[in-house]
């Protein structure tokens, strides 16, 4: 509730989905950091949280800051995530996610860490004899692609290869109302397509997540639309996130030689290493929430009903929070980053994505030397992911 002494948030005009700004987040990141500890964007009209502590404060409020009217930029997107756990609160929340705990328990994802770590030792050993390759789809893809498609239980036909482009114009379509957005309406309708006609529970893997979260519907305990978008959920924030952390941890360790060195030195930094890659580069930069009454924070008030931004990827860099925010430090471990997000929508992929990448790292750090680009990587923007299209390197 707000007191006498509140004022307004104060405003500003930053497009943080303009082309530039996507390209660049970082300056825009700080200046509305510095602004106030929320700051009205007139431009989407849209209430930003900037500040490591009022995003994580906002996330743990799950009564006030609520996912149940969709957690998009543009209406649109809000309704057609109807019965995704992302867009519940609890106690609804709870019941799905529940199916999904149940399958990506570390338990039950340590059954096939053996299977990661030799496929990772497999594929840096071919690196290794290559000496140059792509950091974006021979490292990291290769995992989400070759393990994480079958754990979901996605049937192995040539529509696979699309997932992770309509998943990437899923996240484009979440943004706020405005040509990017638009125009990745075509993949939202593709990806849903495949989910209701080839990934149907005849036609899914066995053993796989997918099989459990339709058993689940079976059984009464989900619907078969939270069914249908619970498999969206996992096809979208399960396979892009990783690669785009997992790139991006390549190529911080590209630009800071020293850093490879000391992890290559002590291999037990690769897990400190890898939360390093996602603080900093922040693979779902941010989603929003909307207020269920007037929310004061530090004096400034959020009218109730407002659609607030909440920036994983600013709260990240928060010099506030993290000494020296934008530099990579192998031995910093931010294990309290909100690059998983935090409270209730905590990311429950997070150790099958550790997992893979540790896996990678480690295989990496037993062989490679040194580690160089050879070109300037190559970026799409999109409004709400940030992972990379290619980076060019050279191992020795
Ligand atoms: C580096 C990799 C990853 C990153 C950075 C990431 C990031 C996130 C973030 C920030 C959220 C919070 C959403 C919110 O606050 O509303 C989230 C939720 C989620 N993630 Fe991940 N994720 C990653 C990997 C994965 C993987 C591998 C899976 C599954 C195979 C997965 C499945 C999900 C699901 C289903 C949710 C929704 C949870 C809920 O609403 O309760 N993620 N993720």
């Amino acid at each position: 509730m707000t007191s006498s002494t509140t004022t307004s948030a104060i405003e500003s005009d930053i497009d943080l989905f303009s082309t530039e700004a996507l390209h660049d987040p970082v300056p825009s990141y700080r200046t509305l950091r510095d602004l106030g500890p929320v700051v009205h964007m007139t431009e989407h009209d849209l209430y930003g949280l900037f500040r490591y502590d009022q995003v994580r404060a906002a996330l743990v409020d799950w009564e006030g800051f609520s996912s149940a009217q969709g957690i998009a930029m543009n209406p649109t997107a809000n309704e057609m995530s109807d019965g995704s756990l992302l867009s519940m609160d609890p106690p609804r929340h709870r019941a799905v996610r529940k199916v999904l705990d149940d399958a990506l328990r570390p338990k039950y994802v340590r059954q096939v860490a053996g299977n990661i770590e030799h496929l990772a030792d497999e594929l840096v050993d071919d690196l290794m004899r290559r000496e140059t390759f792509d950091g974006v789809t021979d490292f990291a893809a290769k995992l989400p692609v070759d393990i994480v498609m079958d754990l979901i239980g996605f049937p192995r036909d040539e529509q696979r290869d699309k997932i992770l482009v309509w998943a990437l114009g899923a996240f484009n379509y979440f943004g706020p109302p405005g040509e990017r957005q638009l125009s990745t309406f075509p993949d939202v309708q593709a990806l849903m397509q495949y989910l209701v006609t080839d990934a149907t529970p005849d036609k899914l893997l066995p053993d796989s997540f997918g099989q459990i979260v339709w058993q689940a519907a079976d059984r009464g305990e989900i619907t078969e639309n939270e069914a249908l978008m619970t498999m969206s959920a996992y096809a979208c924030a399960g396979l892009d996130t990783t690669i785009a952390g997992v790139a991006s941890t390549l190529w911080l360790l590209a630009q800071n030689p020293d850093e490879w060195t000391a992890i290559r030195q002590d291999p037990k930094l690769v897990p400190g290493a890898f939360l390093e890659g996602v603080r900093l580069e922040t693979p779902i930069q941010h989603f929003s929430r909307v207020t269920t009454e007037d929310k004061e924070i530090e004096g400034v008030t959020i009218p109730e009903g407002a659609r607030v931004l909440v920036s994983y990827a600013a709260a990240n860099r928060d010099e506030r929070h993290y000494p020296e925010p934008d530099r990579f430090r192998a031995d910093r471990n931010p294990a309290d980053t909100v690059g998983f997000g935090f409270g209730v929508h905590n990311c429950p992929g997070r150790t099958l994505a550790s997992m893979e990448a540790h896996a990678l790292f480690g295989a990496l750090a037993k062989r490679a030397s040194t580690i160089e680009l050879t070109g300037e990587p190559i970026r799409t923007p999109n409004n709400i992911t940030r992972g990379l299209d290619t980076l060019p390197v050279r191992i020795s």
